[in-house]
């Protein structure tokens, strides 16, 4: 039942090699993880715990604008095949997910994500609450969701990526990512994308330095999720969480600083590597945008932008884009 609603997507699907990605970003310059680490079954939880949060206002203001557009979403594109990048536990899917069902009893929905506990747990529910849907899970990173739906075209579709997670993304990994996403449309597919604004310092950092501390939760447990996975030797009472929005970049920075000297072992990827004390490791940069910018850079990579819902304080912006 559940595991044959789950596709789990392996290494046919992508080029590099698991983990390449930690030794390649500890041997940067400063030290980076990928951001793609924190998901394991409990980073997903916290991060579910984040969206919930009072100083987390992403989610919040999203699900708003959400409410107010879906059926007009819905409406433009017809029916057509669901596919969501990052859904998590598809909380804001379901949203959309009702605008299709009152058009149509039939519907495709295929949830992608890294976290495949989350991913089964999710689609289980999904199955219950839209009987007459298709709904097939994908387990796997978004190259590996991508290279997967080039294989398995369809008639027309949908592809959406909430929560502005393209933040995660610098401007060069971002322009490959709306690259691909455009070669996996076909003439006429739709592009949903959300993404968080410019907005002041003040809300910036309380959103990720909530007084819950569930995101310094959230950040150190990916140095847990490598150790498991890896075989890695981080001691995460030794890491402190930091983030701060750099105004030049228009981007937080969330990093895990070294309380002390130390020495790494990372065993399952026979790496090691030394951090001094106060060195500081990005784990993730969120960037917020201005809303013409990403206009245009969709245009760029032929994704032609139709319609953009924003919120009254212009916080947060969803743009239903056309190949
Ligand atoms: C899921 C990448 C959109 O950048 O706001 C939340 C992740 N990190 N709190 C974000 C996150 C810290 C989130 N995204």
């Amino acid at each position: 039942m559940i595991a044959e609603s789950v596709l789990i997507l392996d290494s046919h699907f992508a080029q590099t090699n698991d983990g390449q990605d930690i030794v390649e970003g500890l041997g940067k310059v400063p030290k980076t993880l990928p951001a793609k680490y924190f998901y394991d079954d409990r980073g997903s939880q916290l991060f579910e715990q984040i969206c919930q949060l009072q100083e987390y206002y992403p989610t919040r203001v999203e699900t708003e604008i959400l409410n107010g557009c879906a059926d007009e979403i819905a409406q433009i594109t017809g029916i057509s095949e669901l596919v969501e990048l990052g859904s998590g536990s598809s909380t804001k899917s379901r949203i959309l997910l009702d605008s299709y069902q009152k058009k149509s009893q039939y519907c495709r929905y295929l949830p992608v994500d890294v976290s495949s506990g989350i991913l089964s747990s999710s689609v289980a529910k999904l199955e219950l609450q839209y009987p007459g849907f298709f709904i097939q899970g994908l387990a796997g990173s978004y190259e590996q969701a991508l290279n997967f739906l080039k294989s398995h075209k369809q008639t027309r579709r949908l592809i959406f990526f909430l929560g502005s997670s393209l933040g995660n993304f610098d401007e060069h990994q971002s322009d490959l990512f709306l690259e691909q996403i455009s070669n996996t449309l076909n003439p006429g597919d739709y592009f949903l994308l959300g993404v968080d604004l410019h907005k002041s310092l003040e809300i910036l950092e309380a959103a990720y330095n909530d007084k819950q501390r569930v995101t310094e939760a959230f950040n150190l447990n990916m140095l847990s999720h490598i150790n498991q996975r890896f075989r890695a030797n981080f001691n995460l009472s030794l890491f402190t969480h930091q983030a701060i929005y750099n105004q030049a970049q228009h981007q937080i920075e969330m990093y895990l600083c070294s309380t002390q000297d130390q020495h790494i072992c990372l065993a399952g990827l026979d790496f090691e590597v030394d951090l001094q004390k106060n060195e500081r490791i990005l784990t993730e940069i969120s960037r917020k945008y201005d809303l013409l910018d990403m206009q245009n850079k969709l245009q760029k990579h032929q994704i032609k932008p139709l319609r953009t819902w924003s919120d009254p304080q212009q916080w947060f912006a969803l743009i239903l884009a056309q190949r």
